[in-house]
């Protein structure tokens, strides 16, 4: 294929670097959050109890530039038709997704957003990106709206909160193709609560080989070998 990818070419291009630079605000929103979460702690609630997606509905949390490059990397090398993904936000990783499928020749990226006002700018952060086309993003609780899903999947990012990669990973796992990729975000920031998750991934008696990726905040990257 000859010609810029989707990621170097307009609009998509001066979409990345704006949403990456509101994200960057994310620093300043977490420090008036961090009072009523470290409150929260301190009684005994859960982290996923006090940060709630409504309550964080003004940040990004995304993926960097970095991971979102290995998403798009990958899903080229599989030459990946479908995509899913567990934590859309405002859209910055469906936009790399969307964006490999696009050069890949057509595919579509299922997202999966539970906070309504996220799930509608996501949306138009891809319209504005030029890659509608190539993403549906679902609103709801993933494990309802993931129900769902045309077979093959190719690849799977999970990036929405924690306590829930396993049991996404377990509704999905039945439509991975051989060789399909899982990528999991976050894995040094929620080491305990994702223990679990990694433990499965990297026994070997599941189905998957895997490895942590020293990138960003720890990127588990796993193979689903059937
Ligand atoms: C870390 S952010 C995702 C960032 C996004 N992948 C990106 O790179 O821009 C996690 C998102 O998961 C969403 N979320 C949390 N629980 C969810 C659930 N049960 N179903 C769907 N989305 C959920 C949150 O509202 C939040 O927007």
């Amino acid at each position: 294929m000859s010609g810029p990818n989707a990621l170097r070419a307009e609009p998509t291009r001066s979409v990345l670097d704006r949403l990456h630079a509101e994200a960057r605000g994310d620093r300043l929103r977490f420090l008036k959050l961090a009072p009523r979460i470290l409150a929260g702690l301190a009684r005994g609630r859960s982290f996923f109890e006090i940060a709630t997606p409504e309550s964080m509905k003004g940040c990004y949390i995304p993926v960097s530039r970095e991971q979102g490059e290995l998403l798009y990397l990958t899903a080229r090398a599989l030459r990946a038709r479908t995509v899913v993904e567990f934590g859309t936000s405002f859209g910055i990783s469906t936009i790399y997704l969307a964006s490999a499928l696009r050069d890949n020749g057509g595919g579509i990226v299922i997202g999966s957003e539970i906070e309504p006002s996220k799930c509608t700018r996501a949306t138009a952060n891809l319209e504005a990106s030029g890659l509608a086309g190539y993403a549906d993003v679902r609103l709801g609780d993933a494990l309802e709206t993931l129900r769902e899903l045309p077979e093959p999947v190719d690849l799977l990012l999970l990036d929405g909160w924690k306590d829930l990669y396993l049991p996404v990973l377990e509704l999905v796992r039945p439509r991975l193709r051989p060789g399909a990729v899982v990528l999991a975000d976050n894995i040094f920031t929620f080491r305990k609560a994702l223990r679990p998750y990694v433990e499965y991934v990297q026994s070997g008696a599941n189905g998957f080989e895997s490895t942590t990726l020293r990138i960003s905040d720890g990127f588990e990257y796993s193979v689903y070998i059937g």
